[in-house]
């Protein structure tokens, strides 16, 4: 029995309080969860919440996650955004292991490079600028059902000249964790896994080789919420969480009318200027910073936030519910930020294909390849020196959201051509289109060592199209 839309509230992830100064704790644990009105649904969580407990950093302000692992597999938590050193990043076989697993363990990707633990402390310098980014389960060949199981969370970097900005702020500040899930009849998470256990066979049913997609649209662990506004400016902070569903975001009102989605930021930060848009495409694991103003809404009425490339209960995301006039201090500068590197000096160009192919053993059949080849992590697949600039061009057969750990770049372009209005800015995932070509460009900067670029459509990824990237 799925609830109807717009009816059940907007929960507002809790916010992480540290356990000492700069230092936080989260057990990942089994949680019988109420996602569905009325009914317990069984998930995977970061502190028995979904979405986990939400982060708040300031920039330049380390802290320590000490991750406890209590759920019948490993796991292993990357900061998606994050300007993190490769020993805290969340490599895909750096697990910490939960308490009855032992190191022998047959179903280890390879032993050598596992490291044991019961325990795991991920240090996070913040040297970055300010974002919504998120952290979620990184496991080899096990992301997407582990993510989809609820092993996700918002991790929120600010810094005092963001806060000066006069943004809209505090209750007029939404995080929004946008995710599709589907449910069985007893209101367990439906997944097409091959094993059900995640222990030692990954993998999802044939038919599901594109990615797995759910017909119930939650927002911060809602379906189809609904959220009491004033006719004010929000900032709604915009993350798409799903394992494979792509959105194309829409404010509508009672008559009709679409308000416009003022963007203000990108994956990684605050744009140079404002980009006022009608509708937005967003793809899996890609952020938006949105200023949304509802004072020419009436009292009592109501936006939808609407999606395009939905079909059915799909279309529907959440609404807003004008609830009174107010006054509003906020404001949107017309110049948001400064600091945007401009890298027109690459030292080197490199392609990459993104497409499905056979893979070789293991996983069986059909799978999804970088340059003809799926993930394996004995292999050193770039090598790039620390500081470098280099332009990076991404070649798509289908769509897939391609994202870089560690360096936030810019789209140069698209098919050729400028990018479109939504490239703006520094992003840390670019959704390339169907047989599209687009390139980024970034400066490999920050920390040496040993990270990944992968697709991030979940099962694409869990089904190889991962590439290690070694910075030297
Ligand atoms: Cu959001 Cu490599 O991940
Ligand atoms: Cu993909």
């Amino acid at each position: 029995p799925l609830p109807p839309p717009f009816q059940v509230p907007l929960p507002r992830p809790r916010v992480l309080a540290p356990v000492a100064p700069g230092r936080y704790e989260i057990t990942q644990r089994v949680a019988d969860i109420e996602i569905l009105p009325g009914i317990r649904t069984p998930m995977w969580t970061y502190g028995g919440t979904f979405p986990g407990p939400t982060i708040e950093a300031r920039r330049g302000e380390p802290i320590t996650v000490t991750h406890r692992n209590e759920l019948p597999v490993p796991t292993v938590v990357h900061l998606h955004g994050g300007r993190t050193p490769a020993d805290s990043d969340g490599y895909p076989t750096d697990l910490v292991l939960p308490a009855q697993w032992t190191a022998g363990h047959h179903a280890m990707p390879d032993p050598r490079a596992v490291r044991t633990h019961l325990t795991r402390d991920y240090t996070f310098p913040h040297d970055q600028r300010p974002a919504l980014l998120w952290y979620h389960d990184h496991r080899m060949d096990f992301t997407a059902p582990a993510i989809w199981r609820g092993l996700a969370g918002l991790h929120i970097v600010r810094d005092d000249a963001e806060e000066t900005l006069g943004l809209p702020a505090g209750d007029r500040e939404l995080p929004l964790l946008i995710a599709d899930r589907a449910f069985a009849a007893d209101g367990s998470l439906d997944y097409p896994s091959v094993d059900g256990t995640l222990r030692d066979r990954p993998g999802v049913r044939e038919s599901f080789l594109g990615g797995v997609l759910g017909d119930v649209v939650l927002v911060n662990g809602a379906p189809w919420p609904v959220h009491e506004v004033d006719a004010a400016r929000y900032r709604l902070r915009l993350l798409n969480a799903s394992n494979a569903r792509h959105y194309e975001l829409e404010a509508v009102t009672d008559d009709g009318r679409r308000l416009p989605l003022v963007q203000i930021g990108a994956d990684q930060g605050l744009l140079a200027a404002p980009v006022t848009h009608t509708a937005l495409p967003i793809g899996p694991a890609e952020r938006y910073d949105v200023v949304v103003d509802f004072a020419a809404v009436p009292v009592g009425g109501r936006v939808r936030l609407l999606n395009r490339l939905g079909s059915g209960r799909t279309t529907d995301v959440m609404a807003f519910r004008v609830a009174r006039r107010v006054r509003d201090d906020s404001r949107v500068p017309a110049v948001l930020s400064t600091d945007l590197p401009a890298w027109d000096r690459p030292v080197r160009v490199r392609e990459f294909s993104f497409r499905a192919g056979q893979l070789d053993s293991g996983h069986g059949g059909r799978g999804w390849l970088i340059d003809g080849r799926p993930f394996d992590p004995a292999r050193t697949d770039v090598t790039v020196a620390l500081g470098d600039v280099e332009v990076w061009r991404l070649v798509a057969d289908v769509h897939h959201p391609i994202h870089l750990h560690l360096a936030g770049f810019r789209v140069r372009s698209r098919g050729g051509r400028p990018p479109l209005p939504h490239d703006a800015g520094l992003k840390d995932t670019v959704s390339l289109r169907p047989g599209e070509a687009a390139e980024i460009v970034t400066r490999f900067d920050g920390y040496r060592g040993r990270y990944l670029f992968h697709c991030h459509n979940a099962e694409h990824e869990d089904m190889g199209m991962m590439a290690n990237l070694e910075i030297t």
